[in-house]
């Protein structure tokens, strides 16, 4: 049975996020089963307190005390069905951690998620901010995700078209709150091509077709150590900001002004401009206050060098968000979530 005296109180939230600042949870429950965390929902729901759903913590920050339940979803469990000749679907609870899942996928021979390696958190945060990393993202082998559905009260199965994907988004951060995730199922081959045509991937291959997918799980692991902080000795939250999407005109006007801008097509048309070098190009990149900073290798991660708070954080990108905007006339849009959301920067 869960109840209010059963739950733990005031829980340190620093450790349990990559970024590490400081802050408590009211109460805390970490639920190793499908049904633990439903009583969680159904007490939270009862008590009329605020909910933050945990998975791996590496993609929000915590800038103040959480008045609610935390729900530290930690359910565990990976299998395989549906094996033919063509592939085989590997099903992944919530709590799963996401990296361990790429290793074990590539080492057993399948092709699908070999390029998403060391990206951290779990495999029930991966759909939420549609995960993607070196031309590859989680939408692409997604074949459902298994809710349970607050609003309906019923445990669901969402298909990839019911998800809303988008770059870096989708219906679980449109509707936060309404669903919690607690499976995933992954379509994986054995057969057909690799994408290794994204910049840095392509020039490690050059042109010469890897021959399996751990290699090609290796090759993403030494270039995102080459520049991304592992968060356990430098906690990170990974990008910070989304690479902003503009339309054509715009980007033509800016790239007039600033030749040397880098950019990527984008969907309908649009161009996603690099925010690393937007960053980097306003003087940023490796800048260091007292407790935080920008990374030294990748001027879109902020860092927390030592004991910095999630409100120091957001000063920071505050600054940051503002002088790009002076610059280039372009509003950057934090990527992880931020808790309380009224931490949140306000708009430009
Ligand atoms: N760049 C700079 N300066 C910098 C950083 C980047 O000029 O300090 C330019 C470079 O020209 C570089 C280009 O920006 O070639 C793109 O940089 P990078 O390849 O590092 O990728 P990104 O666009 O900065 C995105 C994802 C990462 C993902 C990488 C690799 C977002 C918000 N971020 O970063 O995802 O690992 O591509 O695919 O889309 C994350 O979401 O937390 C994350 C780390």
């Amino acid at each position: 049975m869960i109840s209010p005296e059963t739950l733990k109180k005031q829980v340190d939230l620093a450790s349990l996020s990559t970024m590490a600042t400081p802050a408590r949870a009211r109460y805390f429950l970490a639920a190793t089963t499908v049904e633990q965390a439903l009583a969680g929902l159904e007490l939270a729901a009862t008590e009329q307190w605020p909910l933050l759903i945990l998975g791996g913590g590496s993609n929000l920050v915590f800038c103040d005390d959480f008045q609610g339940l935390v729900l530290h979803m930690a359910i565990r469990g990976r299998r395989w069905t549906a094996v033919d000749e063509q592939g085989a679907t590997l099903v992944l609870a919530a709590g799963e951690n996401w990296h361990d899942a790429v290793l074990y996928a590539a080492r057993a021979g399948y092709r699908g998620i070999e390029n998403l390696a060391l990206i951290p958190g779990t495999a029930g945060a991966a759909p939420v901010q549609n995960i993607g990393a070196y031309g590859m993202e989680l939408a692409d082998t997604l074949v459902s995700v298994k809710v349970w559905d607050r609003e309906l009260q019923q445990e669901r199965l969402l298909k990839p078209e019911d998800c809303q994907f988008g770059y870096r988004d989708s219906l679980f951060k449109q509707q936060p709150g309404r669903y919690l995730i607690l499976e995933i199922r992954l379509r994986l081959s054995r057969r057909g091509e690799y994408r290794t045509g994204y910049g840095e991937l392509a020039q490690w291959f050059g042109g010469v077709q890897p021959r399996s997918p751990l290699e090609v799980t290796e090759a993403v692991m030494a270039l995102r150590r080459r520049k991304l902080p592992d968060p356990q000795q430098l906690p990170n939250a990974g990008s910070f900001f989304k690479n902003p999407v503009v339309s054509e005109a715009v980007w033509q006007g800016l790239r007039q002004e600033w030749p040397d801008m880098v950019a990527f097509p984008a969907e309908d048309e649009q161009v996603k401009l690099a925010a690393g070098w937007l960053i980097e190009r306003c003087g940023w990149k490796g800048y260091k206050n007292q407790t935080v900073g920008v990374h030294h290798k990748q001027a879109l991660v902020l860092v927390n060098h030592s004991g910095g708070t999630g409100k120091e954080v957001m000063a920071l990108a505050s600054r940051i968000r503002e002088e790009v905007h002076g610059t280039f006339g372009v509003t950057l849009e934090v990527e992880p979530g931020i808790v309380p959301e009224h931490c949140g920067l306000p708009p430009l």
